[in-house]
């Protein structure tokens, strides 16, 4: 089985070719009967970037609570690591502990493994929705999926390493293959959120390993935290006694302390890194433009809050003038998105359909996004137009 380079190195140039234009990127339909090239393994997902995979789950797969792993979105700054196998495979821990270790995979799986079901969702999810827009994979509404993770937790981890009473950062340093000037793909996070019980070094999802999309053999879990906090195909555990300084910290990840506008020039001080998750809902049917009979239609999608939980999702029939609290779903779990859903009895003519989510922290979705020049954290109320004949 040829490797996803030697994969990607082997379609024809004109494949390549289309994946360079804007258009093409950005409108792709999910399914290779859209035109779109499968990838090995996925299914049926929107194609954002065949140099970097990155696929988009498209809504309609968001009818299942657990995402199956093949719609599963996946988020690639670079290449993915080509040679991997797990009895070469190490993770390092070091840095302000006491003892430093090396893990093996067979010793990491020997340590007591916890699940935590967890939507992950790209900072970026949306951007595609800014107005103006900005540079950057310009996301959809389905760079977010949700799964069950297993591993042990980063705590045990770091217990056994003994970390100092200096360590206040846990960096964690992945794999990527990186062409060029790129810089590696390293991040931190603060010791508490890294002591956290549902903090985890996963190997699972949804009960198989870890596929090499996903970041085999381990990845960090960051659960209700943006999805760049959870390294893939880590390597390398390192206690800081401050924040990691780098690209993907920043300038990557951040975001205006104060609202700004298109132009505004943002300073690096006038800014924060990103941690949580907004509050967020989507319309995963029926799809934006579709046309309907008369009579009952289920309004349904999915909606989460990042550490916090969803406690009332509201949809408008009418563009925004009265809301009705929808049904939520039986599943839930704290850091994973609800399934929702609301009855209603159309009559001929056209519509705007909204849905808007709030959580157990007072925060509900704003009906216009909250602008920033990197567009992460896109959480507008979602709309379809859809047609009733
Ligand atoms: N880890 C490494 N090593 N390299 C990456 O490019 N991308 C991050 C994160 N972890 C990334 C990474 C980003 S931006 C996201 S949104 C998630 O992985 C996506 O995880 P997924 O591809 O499993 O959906």
């Amino acid at each position: 089985m040829s490797s996803r380079r030697n994969f990607l190195k082997q379609m024809s140039g004109a494949a390549l070719a289309a994946s360079a234009a804007p258009s093409f990127l950005s409108w792709a339909l999910p399914g290779p009967q859209n035109g779109a090239i499968e990838i090995p393994g996925e299914d049926g997902m929107i194609v954002r970037s065949f140099r970097f995979v990155d696929l988009e789950t498209p809504v309609e797969y968001f009818n299942a609570w657990l995402t199956p792993v093949p719609h599963f979105f996946v988020r690639n700054h670079m290449h993915e690591p080509s040679e991997l196998n797990s009895e070469d495979w190490r993770l390092s821990v070091g840095g302000e502990v006491e003892k430093p270790l090396t893990f093996t995979h067979s010793e990491l799986s020997k340590l007591e493994a916890h699940s935590v079901v967890n939507t992950l969702e790209c900072a970026g999810n949306g951007r595609s929705l800014h107005r103006p827009q900005v540079p950057g994979i310009q996301w959809g509404k389905g760079a977010v999926s949700t799964a069950r993770f297993s591993g042990p937790r980063l705590r045990d981890i770091l217990q056994r390493a003994a970390v100092k009473s200096t360590g206040k950062h846990v960096m964690f340093r992945g794999l990527d293959e990186v062409p060029g000037k790129v810089p590696p793909f390293i991040r931190s996070i603060p010791i508490e959120k890294a002591l956290d019980s549902d903090t985890l070094v996963a190997t699972h999802m949804n009960g198989a390993p870890l596929t090499k999309h996903h970041g085999f053999p381990a990845r960090a879990l960051v659960p209700g935290w943006i999805g760049a906090a959870s390294c893939k195909w880590l390597t390398e555990i390192k206690i800081l006694d401050s924040e990691f300084v780098g690209n993907f910290m920043s300038p990557g990840y951040r975001f205006p302390n104060q609202p700004v506008k298109p132009g505004d020039a943002v300073k690096p001080e006038d800014t924060h890194v990103l941690t949580g998750l907004n509050v967020k809902s989507v319309i995963s049917g029926p799809l934006d433009g579709a046309t309907l009979k008369t009579g009952k239609v289920t309004v349904h999608g999915a909606a989460w809050a990042g550490e916090a939980d969803v406690v009332k999702i509201e949809v408008s029939t009418d563009g925004g003038s009265n809301w009705n609290p929808a049904s939520l779903g039986h599943d839930q779990a704290h850091y994973a998105w609800r399934l929702w859903n609301y009855e209603w009895k159309a009559k001929g003519g056209d519509y705007t359909i909204l849905s808007r989510a709030t959580d157990s922290q007072g925060r509900t979705q704003p009906s216009t996004p909250v602008w920033n020049p990197s567009g992460y954290l896109y959480n507008a109320a979602d709309q379809v137009k859809i047609h009733v004949a």
